[in-house]
């Protein structure tokens, strides 16, 4: 159980590297997982995880609707609310804004494709990461199953900070689960997609616990599956 709420930025400069995706299936995940009530909020002016959460039955997470210029007063109400987790979605680009959202950050995800233009693309995210002094980690993002480049890619990506230790494969469920606002949990929570993301939701988790000092190194009593509803800032996100 994480002491006070805890805010997941995810960010990098490249358009497609998993951004949305992920930060819709992390937001679901921890919810699943007892972690919540989780918010989620998108900073990205296309809106597609806006988009996607007016397409969801399911209210929890809850989406709260904001601004670069609010996130200070939005986060503050998130919490004053009730809020333990918000997960944060920003554009493809390299702005002062976006920086100003990583200082936001208790963790900064940075998507990575296992492409050369993708690991090429890194470093404005590190740079941003550590001049507001936020812990980083890649997630290798897309990859194809024992193509050689994912674990090049990997170890690429370590000259530059901590690379999660679940890799994310590339499966058509993750993009179709997304049409009519799921994730690939909620359509089988069995399947390879849905473990991969509860292998990686676990692995943050613990990353904010270690930031938290409630770290005890064993399976936290939230982590069953429970349904907690969060209350729902309004149901159009866009
Ligand atoms: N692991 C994956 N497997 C298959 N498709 C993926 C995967 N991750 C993302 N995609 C798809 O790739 C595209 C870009 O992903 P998106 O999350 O929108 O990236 P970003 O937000 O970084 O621009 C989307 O069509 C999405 O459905
Ligand atoms: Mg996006």
């Amino acid at each position: 159980m994480l002491s006070s709420m805890r805010v997941i930025v995810f960010a990098s400069q490249k358009g497609g590297s998993g951004k949305t995706t992920l930060s819709g299936h992390i937001a679901v995940e921890a919810e699943r997982q007892g972690a919540g009530p989780v918010a989620l909020i998108d900073t990205d002016p296309q809106g597609s995880l806006a988009k996607w959460w007016n397409a969801r039955k399911d209210p929890a997470p809850a989406f709260i609707q904001s601004v670069f210029s609010n996130l200070f007063y939005d986060l503050d109400s998130a919490r004053n609310e009730g809020f333990r987790l918000v997960v944060i979605d920003t554009p493809p680009a390299v702005t002062r804004a976006i920086s100003e959202v990583v200082s936001f950050a208790d963790i900064v995800v940075a998507p990575t494709r296992p492409s050369p233009h993708d690991l090429r693309a890194v470093g404005p995210t590190v740079d941003i990461a550590e001049a507001r002094g936020k812990p980083l980690t890649f997630v290798v993002n897309g990859a194809t199953p024992r193509a050689r480049i994912t674990s090049e890619a990997a170890v690429a990506l370590s000259q530059h900070g901590t690379v999660a230790p679940v890799t994310m494969h590339h499966r058509v469920d993750f993009a179709a689960s997304m049409i009519d606002g799921r994730t690939v949990m909620e359509i089988d929570p069995f399947c390879p997609s849905a473990l991969e993301v509860s292998a990686l939701w676990k692995y943050l988790y613990e990353r904010l616990q270690r930031a938290d000092g409630s770290y005890s190194g064993q399976e936290d009593p939230m982590s069953g599956m429970t349904t907690a509803h969060s209350r729902v800032f309004g149901r159009r996100a866009v």
